[in-house]
């Protein structure tokens, strides 16, 4: 058991400056466990609604109990509900839970669609809502920055003692003012620059290492992919440039799969490169594109993408699942990662054990995925081998 600490650690700009504030009544513990590990379940694109939610929040549970992660990072678009407030709080309750009743922490941010809609809540309502929840360490990040959570979230080394490493939480916004994606502001990647110059001052001039979370990719990983000028199975147009196509780069080090064009924001406020001058992001994660499971290194930053956690009943969203990030308090400078689909943790004999148990509910979706898994999986694997026996790419990289 780790040790009851408050570390919730708020970084907000204002009139230029920089202010620590501790939430002191937080009852959650974010630090390194007694034998030096971290584990993080990156969830996102959820995307509940009334016919997916039971489902799929029984399926994250599921995982939680397979991985007992030390925390929960969830990147938006989580709940689909924008005109009955009623039924988003439902919705949320429903995923919340999941982590309440487990001791979970859970950092939130949102995505394009959260608030989308006249009649939706705003970030903020949403924001609030959330932190209803004690195992929420959600931060609304105030009026002084573009959108509603962007903050960090310290975690302190096993004995307590420092911060030993950081998790950035931002907002990438939703919409443009002409109706493109949207991104990482400008006064957000300001703040980013402070904060993360005053961590490291805090850490006697060394650098605090980090993993960034947010819904909409960097821009950046187009610089990364290769760029070809044909169509193909695999080959995917540029998300703004008509007639440029990307795949996978061979002479680069990819992992996953690259299954939809990378949808960034048509801006750019220069969040990457404040990342990549600050020299501590190891890898920036986001969802958005709910089959992508890339990681594309550039100038020493993965870019990562998750794909979306939720189950709608149907094969094509047994692949679908959630990502763990491993992280070792011995080098900070290193992390792991792993992909997990639906039907790598559904099995026939799940069903059965669940059934027998009187989960009659829980039973019927292990099966259900257990099944139609087999075939997605036999669809997914078939049609990589195909192209890589008839155009020699590689087109899905160990996970
Ligand atoms: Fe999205």
């Amino acid at each position: 058991m780790k040790k009851i600490m408050s570390v919730l650690l708020s970084l907000t700009m204002f009139f230029g400056l920089i202010s620590f504030a501790v939430a002191e009544d937080s009852a959650l513990d974010i630090q390194f466990n007694a034998d030096g590990k971290f584990k993080i379940m990156h969830i996102t694109d959820t995307h509940l609604n009334v016919d997916n939610v039971d489902a799929s929040v029984f399926a994250i549970g599921r995982g939680c109990d397979l991985e007992q992660p030390d925390m929960v990072v969830i990147t938006g678009d989580n709940v689909e509900n924008h005109q009955d407030t009623s039924e988003t709080k439902m919705l949320i309750d429903k995923l919340m839970t999941v982590f309440q009743s487990r001791n979970i922490p859970v950092a939130v941010t949102f995505g394009n669609h959260d608030s989308e809609g006249d009649c939706a809540m705003t970030r903020e309502e949403l924001m609030a809502y959330y932190n209803t929840y004690s195992c929420s360490v959600s931060v609304d990040d105030g009026p002084t920055l573009s959108g509603c959570g962007t903050y960090n979230v310290p975690i302190l080394s096993s004995d307590g003692g420092k911060i030993a490493f950081n998790l950035w939480i931002f907002d990438s916004n939703d919409y443009d003012a002409v109706g493109n994606y949207s991104c990482v502001q400008a006064d957000q990647v300001a703040w980013y620059k402070e904060a993360s110059a005053q961590l490291r001052a805090d850490n006697n001039g060394e650098i605090v290492y980090s993993l960034a979370f947010q819904h909409i990719i960097v821009p950046e990983i187009y610089d990364v992919l290769k760029k070809v000028d044909y169509k193909g199975a695999y080959i995917y147009e540029h998300h703004y440039n008509a007639g440029e196509y990307y795949t996978f780069d061979p002479a680069q080090e990819n992992r996953g799969t690259l299954t939809e064009s990378p949808c960034c924001g048509y801006e750019n406020f220069g969040q990457f490169d404040a990342m990549v001058a600050q020299g501590d992001v190891l890898a920036v994660f986001s969802g958005h594109e709910h089959t992508n499971t890339f990681s594309v290194k550039n100038q020493g930053i993965d870019i990562v993408n998750s794909h979306s956690t939720r189950y709608n009943g149907d094969a094509y969203s047994t692949q679908y699942g959630y990502r763990t990030i491993e992280l070792n308090e011995a080098d900070t400078s290193k992390y792991t990662t792993d992909i997990v689909h639906w039907y790598d943790i559904f099995t026939i004999a799940d069903s059965i054990e669940l059934s027998q148990a009187g989960d009659s509910f829980g039973s019927q979706v292990a099966r259900s995925i257990a099944f139609q898994g087999v075939f997605q999986k036999l669809w997914n694997q078939f049609t990589y081998i195909i192209v890589k026996m008839f155009t020699g790419r590689t087109v899905s990289y160990s996970y």
